[in-house]
């Protein structure tokens, strides 16, 4: 039997909605959500993600203030923005968008960032919060991931969770999202030796590697759940992610698609962290 298939793209509405009822709720308190995205530059992918992003704003009634700024904005100036968009009553969010240019400080700009606003949950403030169990922001992607498991009805507490990965943005916060759940998680990299030992004992197998297709059918137990936050290019042009979706899905429990899957997530994450954000601040 071949695996459920997590569709990102049907759940990421159906929460983008959910959002847009706690949205209009606040703007009938006077307090509109409003998240600002910073994107310096103009690399092409960035811009399509910028755009993305704002589109979700639009349908989940959240305000965007787009702050674009040429590729040789200094350091100094980008956190001159930071501090006014930390100032601004009408932002209850500040994203900025990665990578940043190389000569810009991109750990000073990320820190910045008021821990109230920082909708991506990537300052330390954040981050050591998820750490000890009290998450004030959390990060998108994980956070999606963790929602598409429990949306799907996947068990977590006292099952093993692998995560194939170990960046501050994904691996590790997920790993630390799986243990607040009571999972017994396991961080691979590319320093693992007998990587396909260690992710066949996996009953949740979460990929963000960054490596098309490295996850093979072999290396995932059978009835696993498996959710691919690879997001590649191949040289023909399509995107695929970091799981072997077709030979994979014959053997998982649960899986995700790419497209489709994680990355419409994410986004609506960024909603959902918006409008949550929105209403801290309103009290
Ligand atoms: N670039 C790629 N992924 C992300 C993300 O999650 N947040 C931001 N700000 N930039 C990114």
């Amino acid at each position: 039997m071949g695996a459920i298939i997590i569709d990102g793209a049907a759940m990421a509405r159906q929460v983008l909605d959910e959002q847009k009822a706690a949205s209009g709720q606040l703007a009938q308190r006077g307090c509109v959500p409003g998240l600002a995205m910073v994107l310096v530059g103009d690399d092409p992918a960035s811009a399509v993600y910028v755009r993305g992003k704002e589109r979700a704003c639009r349908e989940a009634g959240v305000l965007s203030f787009d702050a674009r700024l040429p590729a040789a904005t200094t350091t100094a100036e980008l956190l001159q923005k930071i501090d006014a968009l930390n100032g601004d009553a009408r932002v209850h969010g500040i994203l900025v968008q990665l990578p940043l240019p190389e000569h810009i400080d991109a750990v000073a700009v990320l820190q910045r960032i008021d821990p109230a606003k920082d909708v991506d949950g990537f300052t330390w403030r954040s981050l050591g919060a998820l750490l000890d169990g009290h998450a004030l922001l959390a990060p998108c992607t994980p956070s999606g991931c963790m929602l598409m498991l429990e949306r799907a009805g996947v068990p977590v507490a006292g099952r093993h969770a692998v995560v194939v990965g170990r960046s501050s943005i994904v691996g590790k916060p997920a790993a630390l999202m799986l243990l607040e759940r009571n999972a017994t998680v396991t961080i691979c990299h590319s320093h693992t030796p007998e990587l396909a030992a260690v992710t066949r004992e996996a009953d949740i197998l979460i990929c963000a590697a960054g490596k098309p297709r490295m996850v093979t059918a072999d290396m995932v137990k059978p009835g696993a759940a498996v959710i691919d936050v690879g997001i590649n290019r191949l040289p023909d042009g399509k995107l695929c992610g970091d799981v072997d979706y077709d030979a994979v899905s014959a053997r998982a429990g649960w899986i995700t698609p790419v497209p489709g899957g994680v990355g419409p997530m994410t986004v609506t994450m960024l909603v959902h962290n918006t409008v949550q954000s929105a209403a801290r601040l309103a009290g």
